[in-house]
């Protein structure tokens, strides 16, 4: 049997994925809820770690609850836990998102300072070259951390800054969220219908 370029394309965005999103302090929390919500309504798996200062920082900026958010991802783990699946290699993710990413974990993760699962999961992701995404957020920026954005870059991460678009003319916050959403899915290899794309006329 063979495919055609288009069957194999079709194929390659529509399959099933196994995402681990993260969920760390920084400001920003709703992006990884509607990553999360925008994964699980298109059928993909999710496994989610929020850190200690993530679960603050959700429960302040959005009134979610942590443990209500877990009930919505497939398998949940403690950000302590580095016994649990994802702290090795040779868990089966597909990819990784830490959205959004905190200056701290970013640190962390750019000189491989692996003491929490997050931390860990994004050294594996980056050692057994698996698709690492990070959302960072913060403003203005130091050198220090322009640095390590340069570092995880050149180990294989891609960053995504929270740094949303308006050409998308957003009506509201949840649109305004949703474009950075639509960019991390694309790195994802998932497309939605409903993902804007530049038409090229103004
Ligand atoms: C309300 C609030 C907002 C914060 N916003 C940011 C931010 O936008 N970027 C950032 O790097 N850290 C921010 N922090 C600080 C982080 O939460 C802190 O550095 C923490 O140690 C991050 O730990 P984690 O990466 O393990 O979650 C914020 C903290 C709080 C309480």
């Amino acid at each position: 049997m063979s495919y055609d370029s288009e069957t194999l394309l079709v194929r390659k965005y529509t399959m099933k994925k196994r995402v681990l999103v993260c969920l760390t302090g920084a400001s920003g929390a709703i992006y990884g809820v509607r990553l999360l919500r925008a994964l699980k309504s298109n059928g993909h798996e999710v496994h989610l770690i929020v850190s200690k200062w993530g679960e603050e920082t959700l429960k302040y900026e959005t009134g979610i609850d942590v443990d209500i958010l877990s009930k919505e991802a497939d398998y949940v783990y403690d950000d302590y836990d580095l016994t649990s699946g994802p702290a090795s290699g040779t868990f089966p993710i597909d990819a990784m998102v830490v959205i959004p990413c905190s200056m701290k974990t970013l640190a962390g993760i750019a000189h491989g300072y692996a003491d929490n699962l997050i931390a860990r999961a994004a050294d594996c992701s980056l050692k057994e070259r698996r698709k690492l995404i990070l959302v960072p957020r913060e403003s203005p920026l130091n050198l220090i951390q322009i640095k390590n954005m340069a570092t995880v870059t050149e180990a294989g991460a891609i960053v995504i800054p929270a740094s949303p678009a308006f050409w998308v003319k957003p009506k509201s916050i949840e649109e305004l969220v949703d474009s950075i959403v639509e960019r991390v899915m694309f790195h994802l290899d998932i497309i939605r219908d409903s993902a804007p794309q530049w038409s090229g006329e103004t």
